[in-house]
C-alpha cells in the first residue's frame, strides 16, 4: 500500500477500507509515514468525511495503537464521563460522587489543563498532599472501596491520537466529526468503562459552533460507541458562556464543593442531574430519569456525595480537612473588583476570552511544560440574561500581584456585551442523543 494513493482516495471521496485504514495507523504511530503524509489525509477526511463503518475502524484502529486498562476488577457497572472541553468546567468534581453516592462505580482518567480551557486534574491538586499518580491496581481497589478515583494516565493509552491530535491542532483539522469521534471514542475505549457519558459542547467556547454540527457528532459518537458494544449516551449543552462562576482551578474547586453542599443550584448543577441521570439508568442504578434524578438529589441533601467527596480526597493522600474548610485551598493574596462601565442587560459573555483572562494571570498553561499558579482566576458575578447596573461588579479577579488583577481587570470587562435588551436565554441542555 502507499499513502499518497489512499491520501488521493479519500480526497476524490472515496471510501477507505478496513486494511487500509489500519495500515495508515500502524504507520503512522511507528513512525513510517511522515506527519506531512498524516496532514494531508487529516484534510481530505476534514472535507470528505467518512462514514460511520469508516470512523468506526478508525476509532478500533487508533484504540489498538496502545495499552487498555483492564477494569475487570471493579465490581458492578463502571462508568466514565467525557467533555469537548470548556471554561469553567468542573463537573466532574461534583459529578463522579454524586454518581458514586448512588451506588454506580466511576474511573475516571483526566488531563491537565491547555490553553484557554482547564484540566481536572490541575483543579485536584488544590488540595494539598493530593496525588495524581495512582498505579492501576490502586486505582481498583479505591473504585470498588471509595467507589471512585480520578487519576492522571499512566499506561500508553491511544498513541496513535496522541500524535494525531498534536498534527490537528496545528493544521486546522480539529473540528472534523470523524477525527473527533475516533479521538475521543478510542481514549474511552482504551479506559474500559461499560456506560460512557459524553458532554458535547456547543457554542462560541466550542469545537463545534452550531446545533446542527453539536447533535451531528453526538449521533456519531453514539453509533460508534455501539457498534463498539459500549452504552455511549451524548448530552449536548451550551459553551457560550463559562459554566458556573468560577474560572481559575482552586476557585472551581470551591464551587464545585459548594454545589455538593447543595448551596449551588445553577447550570452547573443541571448539567451534573442531566449526566448523573444518564449514567444511573444505563447503569441500571435507576429505573427511570426522574427516580435517578430524585437520587441525585438525595445525594447532595444528605451530605452523602460529600462525604464520598471528603473520602476520595484522603483514598488520594490530599487532606480532607480541606473539603469542609476551604480557606485551606490555596488563596489569591490580591482580589479585586471589576465593575461594569455600562448598565443594561448582559447580551454574551465570551466563554474563551474569560479562560485566557484567568491563564494570562497564571491559572493556566500556553505551553505543556508551564507551571499553572492554583490560587488566581476569575469569578463571575453576572450570567446571560442578568440585569446589571453601571458600577455593579461584574466579576472578582483574584492575582498574585495588583499590576496583574488591573491588567486581568480590563481584559474581563471586555469579555461582557451588555445592552438595553434583556436576552432570551438559550436553553442550556439542548438534548440527549442515545
Ligand atoms: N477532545 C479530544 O480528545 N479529541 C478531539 O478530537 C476533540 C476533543
Amino acid at each position: 500500500m502507499r499513502m499518497s494513493d489512499l491520501i488521493q482516495k479519500k480526497r476524490d471521496g472515496g471510501v477507505l477500507s478496513r486494511e487500509e485504514i489500519r495500515w495508515m495507523i500502524e504507520g503512522y504511530t511507528d513512525g513510517s509515514i511522515p506527519d506531512y503524509q498524516m496532514s494531508a489525509m487529516a484534510m481530505a477526511i476534514y472535507f470528505r468525511g467518512m462514514d460511520i463503518e469508516e470512523t468506526y475502524e478508525l476509532t478500533m484502529a487508533m484504540l489498538d495503537s496502545g495499552d487498555r486498562i483492564d477494569l475487570s476488577g471493579v465490581q458492578g457497572v463502571k462508568a466514565d464521563k467525557h467533555s469537548t472541553g470548556g471554561v469553567g468546567d468542573k463537573t466532574s468534581l461534583v459529578l463522579c460522587p454524586m454518581v458514586a453516592a448512588c451506588g454506580v462505580h466511576m474511573a475516571k482518567l483526566s488531563g491537565r489543563g491547555l490553553g484557554h480551557t482547564g484540566g481536572t486534574l490541575d483543579k485536584l491538586e488544590s488540595f494539598p498532599g493530593f496525588s495524581i499518580a495512582v498505579s492501576e491496581d490502586a486505582f481498583i481497589k479505591q473504585v470498588n472501596e471509595v467507589g471512585f478515583a480520578i487519576a492522571g494516565q499512566t499506561a500508553e493509552l491511544c498513541p496513535a491520537d496522541k500524535k494525531l491530535y498534536a498534527l490537528r491542532d496545528v493544521t486546522a483539522t480539529v473540528s472534523s466529526v470523524p477525527l473527533i469521534v475516533s479521538s475521543i471514542l478510542s481514549k474511552k475505549l482504551a479506559a474500559g468503562a461499560d456506560v460512557i457519558v459524553l458532554d458535547v459542547k456547543t457554542g462560541s467556547g466550542a469545537f463545534m459552533q452550531t446545533e446542527e454540527a453539536a447533535f451531528d457528532l453526538a449521533k456519531a459518537l453514539t453509533d460508534v460507541g455501539r457498534r463498539a458494544g459500549k452504552k455511549v449516551i451524548a448530552v449536548v449543552t451550551d459553551m457560550d458562556e463559562p459554566l458556573g462562576n468560577a474560572v481559575g482551578n482552586a476557585l472551581e474547586v470551591k464551587e464545585a464543593l459548594s454545589a455538593l453542599r447543595g448551596e449551588y443550584r445553577g447550570d452547573l448543577m443541571e448539567l451534573c442531574l442531566t449526566l448523573g441521570s444518564q449514567i444511573l439508568t444505563q447503569g441500571g442504578a435507576a429505573p427511570d430519569e426522574d427516580a435517578a434524578r430524585a437520587m441525585l438529589e438525595k445525594a447532595i441533601a444528605s451530605g452523602a456525595a460529600l462525604e464520598k467527596f471528603a473520602a476520595f480526597v484522603k483514598a488520594q493522600g490530599g487532606d480532607p480537612a480541606a473539603v469542609y474548610d476551604t480557606s485551606l485551598l490555596p488563596q489569591a493574596p490580591v482580589v479585586l473588583e471589576v465593575p461594569s462601565t455600562a448598565g443594561g442587560y448582559v447580551g454574551r459573555i465570551h466563554a474563551e476570552d474569560v479562560g485566557l483572562v484567568s491563564m494570562r494571570l497564571g491559572g493556566g498553561r500556553a505551553q505543556k511544560d508551564d507551571d499553572v499558579d492554583l490560587a488566581v482566576g476569575v469569578v463571575l458575578h453576572k450570567k446571560v440574561g442578568g440585569a446589571v447596573a453601571a458600577g455593579e461588579s461584574l466579576g472578582t479577579i483574584h492575582a498574585r500581584t495588583e499590576e496583574a488583577a488591573r491588567e486581568a481587570a480590563d481584559m474581563l470587562r471586555a469579555c461582557f456585551e451588555i445592552g438595553p435588551e434583556k436576552a432570551e436565554r438559550p436553553p442550556f441542555i439542548k438534548g440527549v442523543v442515545k
